[in-house]
């Protein structure tokens, strides 16, 4: 372990997602932060370590009807149906401010089966500033009758190994939380050649309006995000990075420092911040600086050092 002094201003943040360097750990997460530009008069958008786009499907989607989001207790419920504005216009219209920015940019795909997948990443590539695409599996496989591609392990290989065979970029897989052994599902994104995993997706959820005996959405169940999945996110990152070797990205309620902090303990390499984001537009800076600030008074040489430094 290599000791700073106490007066060094730079503390050593940077981490590696296999061949992809990030100069700190933070990203924002995908659906939560747009296509960036909305937030670059709020946050130092050049500080943040990544930048992870909304998903980007083949076709343009308008995704489901409102009510799409409802709050609730230490977090919210959203049903906003994978709305965006499709992979053509996300490379004529977004690509050139997001490649400017200067920080790695991780584009979200998402399709209804595997050959949707495979297509999206044979446009997306040689497309310049893409530094890593990160699959959501959390979709139905429309050809498997909705069964979603991150709930069966083979199906999960499948996907990852069609958009791997296809992609320029290393490719990450999104995990979702929704299934009984998530340890079997990272072991299959791996198997499928995953370059590394980000878990966890939002949790399905419901609310009801019991005044008109009706669902809050309009598609009666959403993804549940924010505070209230912090703790099953970190069980999950815990039990994902024990059962894989390539690097793990932890994601699920981070709203300061602090909780980053310890996703990287539980063995995470980096993390996404969502949900805050719609709290405290500055939140993923915030965090940044309060990871630099814990790494030098602690007086760790990186904060490499602290990933999976948790003692059970
Ligand atoms: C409004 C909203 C939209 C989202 N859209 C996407 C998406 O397009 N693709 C995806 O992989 N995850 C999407 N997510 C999931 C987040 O990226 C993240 O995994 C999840 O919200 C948990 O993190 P959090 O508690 O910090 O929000 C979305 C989440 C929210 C709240």
């Amino acid at each position: 372990m290599e000791f700073v002094k106490d007066s060094d201003p730079y503390p050593d943040l940077r981490v590696n997602i296999g061949s992809l360097e990030l100069q700190n750990p933070v990203m924002t997460a995908s659906g939560t932060f747009g296509y960036a530009r909305e937030f670059e008069d709020l946050v130092n958008l050049h500080r943040l370590g990544g930048i992870v786009v909304k998903g980007i499907s083949l076709q343009p989607r308008a995704g489901n009807p409102p009510q799409r989001i409802v709050e609730t207790p230490c977090g919210m419920l959203n049903a906003i149906g994978l709305q965006n504005v499709g992979v053509e216009r996300f490379i004529s219209e977004k690509m050139s401010y997001l490649e400017g920015v200067g920080v790695p940019v991780i584009v979200n795909i998402l399709g209804d089966t595997v050959d949707e997948y495979r297509r999206i990443t044979e446009r997306l590539r040689g497309v310049a500033g893409i530094a890593a695409l990160e699959i959501n599996i959390s979709c139905p496989n429309v050809k498997k009758g909705g069964v979603a591609f991150g709930t069966v392990p083979a199906m999960a290989a499948a996907v990852t190994e069609a958009v791997k065979t296809a992609a320029h970029v290393p490719v990450m897989v999104k995990l979702s939380p929704n299934v009984a052994d998530v340890a079997e599902m990272a072991r299959a994104a791996e198997d499928g050649g995953a370059d590394s995993i980000s878990l966890i997706n939002t949790l399905i959820g419901m609310a009801i309006d019991l005044e008109r005996r009706r669902p809050v959405l309009a598609n009666v169940i959403g993804g549940l995000s924010g505070p209230a999945i912090k703790p099953i996110a970190l069980r999950m990152v815990y039990q994902a990075a024990g059962a894989v070797n390539i690097p793990v990205i932890g994601i699920g309620g981070i709203e300061c420092a602090e909780d980053a902090l310890e996703f990287i303990v539980a063995g995470a390499t980096a993390v996404q911040i969502g949900t805050a984001n719609f709290i405290n537009p500055r939140v993923s800076e915030e965090v940044v600086d309060g990871i630099g600030d814990y790494v030098r008074a602690s007086k760790l040489g990186s904060i490499r050092d602290l990933i999976g430094a948790l003692e059970v």
